[in-house]
């Protein structure tokens, strides 16, 4: 199955951003906890957007893992690269289509990560068969991406303003079952993790942000609800409108991510 997804750099940091401001927990957090990076590390992110993976091991790290982050985005590892010159990083930054074999010798990393993107792959048994085939004997592989749960109140939200259907997201209507199988078949153990994050709006505004964020034309993972500006623009009054319904019966909108963290080892 090929999905057609680009992320603009200005939506992904944008989601980022609101999802620090307003929610209630830290993914950041969660994530070290659970994968505890160390110095000495060799660790592929595939599908590292801007870095953000990538700065937070290095950081926890204290500069001491070898890290790699790889996207077949240009516009966001030009970001990442702008931010290794502003912090004085040096991770490695690289195009990397986690559709294509990925460029390294067998058994190179001891940690594989991929946060809200590997899910996104065509082939999922190619995809997670070049991940075990990088890491090293008794390396892991760490999946973030969205339950099934995550997000409800957004798409009930969306969906009584469009009265349409929504269009079935890669990442929530794949995560649990095929990604979460392929991988269990491939590697010798699985785990599923669970991080819940309440993301509480006082005003309708930052949600708007963050549903022009999501819905945004050039993702191209919407665009069966609208054809062109004038009628995305209509979609997002009436998203509006419904978000502020909801706003003044509650006094506040609150939105749950309810992420999983698919946790393997070779
Ligand atoms: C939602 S973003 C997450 C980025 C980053 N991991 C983070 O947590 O901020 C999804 C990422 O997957 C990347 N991506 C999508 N398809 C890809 C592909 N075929 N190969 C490599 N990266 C891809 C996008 O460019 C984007 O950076």
């Amino acid at each position: 199955m090929k999905i057609d997804y680009q992320e603009p750099s200005k939506d992904l940091l944008m989601r980022i951003d609101i999802h620090e401001k307003y929610g209630s927990a830290n993914i950041d957090i969660w994530t070290n906890d659970l994968l505890k990076p160390q110095a000495g590390m060799k660790i592929l992110d595939v599908g590292c957007g801007a870095g953000k993976l990538s700065f937070l091991f290095n950081e926890y790290t204290q500069g001491g893992a070898q890290i790699t982050g790889g996207d077949f985005s240009e516009e966001l590892l030009d970001k990442a690269r702008e931010k290794n010159r502003e912090t004085g990083t040096s991770i490695d930054f690289q195009f990397l289509d986690f559709n294509q074999p990925f460029k390294f010798e067998d058994n190179t990393f001891d940690l594989c990560t991929s946060a809200f993107a590997i899910y996104y792959a065509s082939d999922l048994d190619f995809t997670f068969g070049e991940a075990h085939r990088v890491l090293k004997p008794g390396g892991r592989l760490f999946v973030s991406g969205p339950l099934p749960e995550n997000k409800q109140m957004f798409y009930e939200i969306i969906k009584e303003a469009a009265n349409a259907t929504i269009p079935p997201m890669p990442g929530s209507s794949r995560f649990k079952g095929d990604i979460f199988n392929t991988i269990d078949k491939i590697f010798a153990k699985t785990e599923l993790h669970k991080f819940e994050n309440h993301l509480t709006f006082p005003e309708v505004a930052p949600f708007i942000d963050y549903v022009r964020a999501s819905l945004g034309e050039d993702r191209k993972l919407w665009t069966s609800m609208f054809n062109g500006r004038d009628e995305y623009e209509a979609l997002i009054g009436k998203i509006q409108a419904v978000a502020q319904k909801w706003f003044d019966r509650d006094g506040k909108l609150v939105m749950t991510k309810v992420v999983g963290g698919i946790l393997a080892t070779k």
